[in-house]
């Protein structure tokens, strides 16, 4: 896979995919090329002017793509409900689900439904939103469910005691934490759909280090003024000096969501500076990632908080 870029991608003509936070970065990156490849795309974003503005950008780009935009909250699981529902009515299936959308290293913050708002946006909210369309997925012959993580996993834990900041909050173990629940996720429901025969493959994907709106959410969210500041100013640096493209960084996910033949559980990122840059190649979850039984316990924990149990 030496350089692969989207040329190498394969159509995606006849396509269903659903993207979360498709309106920026690598989410929309991504939806932009899926739909060029010919996959009729929904955006899936909680904030509907922008993702209006979003799909306009994609349109003007790709004249033919096959947009559309609907609301999707992860931090409100009545929204990721309704977005189920809808996407029911409207699609007959789903081929392809990006569970892409994220915040990162946040002040602390719940979710509607009480949870910690990284662990409920970046985790819970997709094993919800995924549970809740297996059955559109099961109707496609091949289905698959890319779940964007981050390096950062691993760096981090599942503090089983502390799983949502209840006792101690510190922003960037709560966002490795998130993001190492995405890569166990991956792992359980590949175990899991593979026990009950179905052929959904789950992989999963990180963009290394990509400038996008990622880095400015959380000093923008700051109550210190000049803590958000200083924060703002570090963050805005290192995306100039030190960060590739979003149009680079959303490569590994569109080889994860496209490439036939990719194995289940899979983890696609970049192949340069330590993952930080370059082109898709396989890379290796941590050990923490890849143990069973941790993601066994997290994903019955995931249930019981979402009330969510997957139909397989
Ligand atoms: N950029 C990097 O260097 C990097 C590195 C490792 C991993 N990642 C991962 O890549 C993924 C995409 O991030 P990005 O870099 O493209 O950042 P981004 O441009 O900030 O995109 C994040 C997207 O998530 C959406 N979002 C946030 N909270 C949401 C919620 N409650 N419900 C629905 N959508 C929500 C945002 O919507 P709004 O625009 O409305 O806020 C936005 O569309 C994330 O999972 C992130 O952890 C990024």
């Amino acid at each position: 896979m030496s350089d692969w870029t989207t040329a190498d991608m394969p159509r995606q003509d006849g396509v269903i995919a659903a993207v979360t936070g498709a309106n920026s970065g690598i989410g929309f990156v991504a939806a932009r090329e899926l739909a060029r490849a010919g996959a009729t795309t929904v955006l899936a974003v909680r904030n509907l002017d922008k993702g209006s503005e979003a799909a306009e950008k994609i349109r003007a780009d790709v004249p033919d793509a096959d947009v559309t935009v609907r609301r999707l909250d992860l931090a409100d699981l009545s929204s990721v409900r309704g977005f189920a529902d809808e996407l029911a009515a409207s699609h007959d299936g789903l081929d392809l689900l990006v569970n892409n959308a994220g915040v990162m290293a946040i002040p602390q913050r719940s979710t509607a439904d009480g949870f910690e708002m990284q662990l409920g946006t970046n985790h819970l909210g997709h094993f919800a939103l995924t549970g809740l369309l297996l059955g559109r997925l099961r109707k496609r012959a091949r289905p698959r469910v890319v779940t964007v993580a981050s390096s950062a996993h691993h760096y981090g834990r599942i503090d089983f005691d502390n799983l949502q900041g209840e006792r101690r909050y510190r922003p960037w173990a709560v966002y490795c934490q998130s993001k190492l629940a995405n890569l166990l996720f991956t792992q359980e429901l590949r175990r899991r759909a593979e026990a009950a025969g179905l052929p959904l493959t789950a992989v999963a994907a990180h963009p290394g280090y990509a400038a996008t709106n990622l880095q400015g959410v959380g000093p923008q969210m700051a109550s210190n003024r000049l803590v958000g500041a200083v924060g703002g100013a570090i963050m805005a640096i290192g995306n100039t000096v030190f960060a590739q493209s979003e149009e680079l960084g959303a490569l590994p996910t569109l080889y994860a969501a496209t490439m036939p033949d990719l194995a289940g559980g899979s983890y696609v990122g970049p192949d340069r500076m330590r993952e930080m840059w370059g082109h898709p190649t396989l890379v290796k979850p941590s050990r923490a990632a890849r143990d069973p039984e941790t993601a066994r316990r997290l994903w019955e924990i995931s249930e019981e908080l979402t009330n969510v149990r997957y139909d397989f």
